[in-house]
């Protein structure tokens, strides 16, 4: 097992990630506040998981909620579904939230107890590689809304996140590669080693090499924690984590939640930085053709869906965090390991990326 550190003063936490994590009461225990213990998790993870996990907390009152699957799910509705259980069970304000799942569980169980009873601790068991290498570090919580993705939400940091890698065998190659497109985003933001490293063993993790997909965990995770270490709240360069999402972000929205993979939408919004940021003159093709080609290889989507045009694209890009004073802010690239965050990209420069590479 190998074990981080998201350094953030009295709300520091640890990362575990291993394999036969799940049910080891001394990695958890340690973190619940309290006797009183929700798991929330989902109708596909439940009989894969929860009785593991639940192993690990006897010596607790716990409670179980099993929630429809799916990015559709993630919404108010279901959000208040959690808190009629918490209210129901007469859950007091020293109980746990533990979330057992992918980013949705992780997002939606994160802010239900960033709220329930003005804030209540919660820990992460991520149980996809996209939730073990992003979503469940760094205290982003949230649920969709209709007319924009994550728009509802609060920063609230878990007490522990338990990655057990053994979780990803029985997850499918489709979710598998959503989940590169993460791991390959903390290459392009900062780490140009590790973008050479992935483009060297990229078939060893698709193939599920453990040792491979256990380095790619924990070097994703490091680069995420030194990000939120030095920019919790976003006030700055924890933007930079954003590459591709405001892209991604319209994709999602624009096709409805859950018809693209997250993964597979910030994929495809990373190519379009990339290509926006060699129309500016600031990538080289060289570099925009490994971008490509990575993607390509990690099976995820390169151009944009021809359902949304480039005039509803830009609509629904301008539905993002980043905007500022009407002004969009993209997260681009000064090549592999350099991205910046700029408002210098015009509309007609986005349009004309947009309709060179897939949207009508
Ligand atoms: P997800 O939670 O929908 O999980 C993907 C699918 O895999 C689901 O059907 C799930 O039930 C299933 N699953 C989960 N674990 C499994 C396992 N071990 N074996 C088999 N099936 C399993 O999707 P995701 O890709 O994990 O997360 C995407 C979500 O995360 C999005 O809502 C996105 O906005 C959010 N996100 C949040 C942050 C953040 O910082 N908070 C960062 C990135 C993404
Ligand atoms: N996934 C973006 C962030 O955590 O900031």
């Amino acid at each position: 097992m190998k074990t981080l550190r998201v350094e953030l003063g009295e709300r520091s936490y640890p990362i575990h990630i291993g394999s036969g994590l799940l049910g080891r009461a001394e990695l958890i225990g340690p973190h619940i506040r309290g006797r009183q213990v929700l798991v929330v998790t989902n109708e596909t993870v439940a009989p894969l998981y929860l009785d593991r996990l639940l192993a690990g907390l006897g010596d607790y009152q716990v409670e179980h909620l099993i929630l429809p699957d799916g990015e559709e799910f993630k919404t108010l509705d279901t959000l208040n579904a959690v808190f009629d259980r918490l209210l129901e069970r007469r859950f007091d304000r020293r109980c746990t939230l533990v979330a057992l799942g992918g980013g949705v569980i992780g997002d939606l169980t994160g802010f239900a107890a960033a709220c329930y009873q003005r804030g209540v601790a919660f820990i992460q068991v991520p149980t996809t590689l996209l939730s073990q290498v992003d979503s469940s570090v760094g205290g982003k919580t949230g649920v969709n809304h209709p007319l924009g993705k994550n728009m509802i939400g609060a920063f609230h940091q878990p007490q522990c996140v338990i990655a057990d890698t053994d979780t990803l065998n029985t997850l499918d190659d489709r979710q598998l590669q959503a989940g590169l497109a993460e791991v390959i985003k903390y290459g392009l933001i900062n780490d140009p080693a590790f973008f050479d490293w992935l483009d060297g063993n990229l078939d060893r993790l698709l193939a599920r090499d453990p040792e491979a997909l256990a380095y790619a965990i924990e070097r994703s995770c490091r680069d995420k924690a030194a990000i939120v270490a030095e920019d919790e709240t976003e006030a700055g360069a924890r933007a930079l984590l954003n590459l591709g999402h405001t892209f991604g972000h319209a994709i999602e929205t624009g096709m409805g939640y859950g018809a693209w993979l997250h993964g597979e939408a910030v994929g495809t919004g990373m190519v379009l930085a990339g290509q926006l940021s060699a129309r500016l003159g600031w990538l080289t093709n060289a570099d925009l053709e490994r971008i490509v080609s990575l993607m390509g290889r990690a099976g995820l989507p390169t151009v944009a869906p021809a359902e949304i045009d480039s005039r509803r694209f830009l609509e629904l890009m301008a539905v993002d965090k980043k905007v500022q004073d009407g002004l969009l802010r993209l997260v681009l690239l000064k090549g592999i390991g350099k991205a910046v965050i700029t408002a210098e990209a015009t509309a007609a420069q986005i349009t004309a990326t947009l309709e060179a590479h897939g949207a009508p």
